[in-house]
């Protein structure tokens, strides 16, 4: 920052930055105190919409890089080499706070990633689990509305959770994963990620693959018990965002080893498990997960508001030989995020600093409106034209879907081991003796504060219908609290 006298916003010197202008000593101010007016109406304007969820986070900066050949299965400029390095940036999360809540809470984690590669950015948006509550994007609205402050309380409210919940079965997975141990993660340094959907890759030759992306932190899983998270975020709301920054400061860069597990297309029609429903995992008896890469963070922002605020992620950002898949989630998000971007950053959310490209430039026709910084200069705003503007590759970025069947609400295809509870169940039974009654516990003292009866029996009903012991511990660990 230049040093200098202390100017208007249009650069003129400011006499007095400690007494606003008045008529006489004593008297009212007056409207031409240009340096005043400037201070309150921008003061005024400093917030933009917080995000609708994952409003509260911390990020930073980093570098990928390749550790295997992927090129098989990816014809992704920045996989294409081992050694490969490409830069990062990193926003974790939390989902339901508000963007001044506190850390330390159970919640999933957002792990959005955004690589700035050599063919435009590859926005990853994932979260901390490989799963989700719901698996289609119809009902996220509803379901966000019942983690969020309820219209009447303005509060977050037990009923509404397990309400929805009781009455969303295809949740009880994820729900059994969020009040295990790793429910609340010590810190965004000690947690996984996962891209959490199924995705699809192109190489070369045109080939397709489904590819789900994990990404195993180095620093080792640690979390926080129900009761140590309580205290930490009463006593530190800003416990995650401090360790991250103050880790990267020490020198400390956390790292993570990047794996994707990899299926055939033609194995996806007759997988034991729908392979495109959020709700289930591909065990890795199934499709052993493979490390490709290093995810380390290097460096913090230097501006919270301008790189992590105004920071924005869309799950529809893909390069060549990297692709959707029919998740419904999935589909739904491609729309979702690139809306709210317009909305809370504006239509030129892209050229900000940390939103632009990085290692090559966006060449569209798109132009003006708020804040366009008048980069295209005098080149033309239409196109096909004879004036050399950039033109189409015809090359698509990713392989074509074969669909089937006609139109209409569709449930999501049912494949042979699919249940609401199946997988619940195995990792119920997974967990050790300590776990399970950690899990029962958490669950229990989230349940026993629901005020309906029926509410609570039906929420406990999804977990027996995972386990039967599961059901019958957390029966009575919700009848013995509610007394
Ligand atoms: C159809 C379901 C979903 C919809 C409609 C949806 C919508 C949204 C919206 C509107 C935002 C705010 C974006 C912004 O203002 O910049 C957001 C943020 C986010 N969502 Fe979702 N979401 C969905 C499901 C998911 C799932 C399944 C995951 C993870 C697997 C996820 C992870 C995130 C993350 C990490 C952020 C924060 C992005 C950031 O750091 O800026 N969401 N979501």
């Amino acid at each position: 920052m230049t040093q200098g006298p202390l100017t208007t916003e249009a650069g003129a010197p400011v006499a007095d930055n400690q007494n606003s202008e008045t008529a006489g000593v004593g008297g009212p101010m007056l409207l031409q105190d240009q340096h005043l007016l400037e201070k309150l109406a921008h003061f005024n304007r400093e917030r933009i919409p917080e995000r609708v969820v994952h409003a509260r986070g911390a990020g930073a900066y980093g570098t990928f890089k390749v550790t295997a050949d992927v090129t098989p299965y990816t014809r992704a400029a920045f996989l294409s080499e081992i050694g490969k390095e490409t830069e990062v940036f990193l926003r974790f999360s939390t989902v339901a706070g508000n963007l001044g809540a506190a850390d330390a809470v159970r919640d999933p984690r957002g792990f959005s990633l955004k690589f700035y590669t050599e063919e435009g950015n590859y926005d990853l948006v994932g979260n901390n689990t490989p799963v989700f509550f719901i698996r289609d994007a119809i009902k996220f609205p509803d379901f966000i509305h019942t983690q969020k402050r309820d219209p009447y309380t303005g509060s977050q409210e037990a009923d509404n959770v397990w309400d929805f919940w009781g009455l969303s079965p295809e949740a009880t997975h994820q729900v059994t994963w969020l009040f295990g141990d790793r429910g609340i993660p010590a810190s965004y340094r000690h947690m996984d990620g996962f891209g959490s959907h199924t995705f699809q890759w192109q190489n070369e030759a045109g080939e397709a693959f489904w590819v789900k992306y994990h990404f195993k932190t180095d620093q080792g899983i640690k979390n926080l018990t129900a009761q140590e998270a309580e205290v930490l975020a009463g006593k530190d709301p800003d416990s995650h965002q401090r360790d991250l920054r103050e880790s990267i400061e020490r020198g400390e860069f956390p790292t993570w080893t990047v794996q994707v597990q990899i299926m055939p297309v033609a194995d996806a029609a007759t997988y034991r498990f729908n392979p495109f429903d959020l709700t289930k995992v591909w065990p890795h008896a199934d499709y052993p997960p493979v490390e490709i890469g290093k995810l380390e963070l290097n460096r913090n922002p230097e501006n919270v508001f301008a790189e992590v605020e105004q920071a924005i992620f869309s799950p529809a950002h893909f390069v060549p030989g990297i692709g959707p898949s029919p998740d419904k989630m999935l589909q739904g998000r491609l729309f979702a995020y690139a809306d709210a971007h317009r909305y809370r950053v504006g239509i030129n959310a892209d050229h900000l600093p940390v939103n632009r490209p990085h290692a090559t430039e966006a060449r569209s026709y798109s132009r003006d409106g708020y804040l366009y910084d008048g980069r295209h200069k005098g080149a033309k705003n239409y196109e096909p034209n004879s004036f050399g503007g950039p033109a189409q590759t015809d090359r698509p970025l990713w392989a074509p879907t074969a669909v089937a069947g006609s139109t209409g609400n569709h449930v999501a295809p049912v494949h042979a081991e699919d249940d609401d509870f199946v997988q619940a169940g195995n990792l119920y039974r997974l967990m050790s003796e300590d776990e399970k009654t950690r899990l029962v516990d958490n669950l229990a003292g989230n349940i026993a504060g629901v005020s309906r009866a029926d509410i609570a029996e039906r929420a406990i009903g999804n977990f027996r219908r995972a386990d039967e012991d599961f059901g019958k511990r957390l029966e009575a660990a919700v009848q013995a609290l509610r007394g």
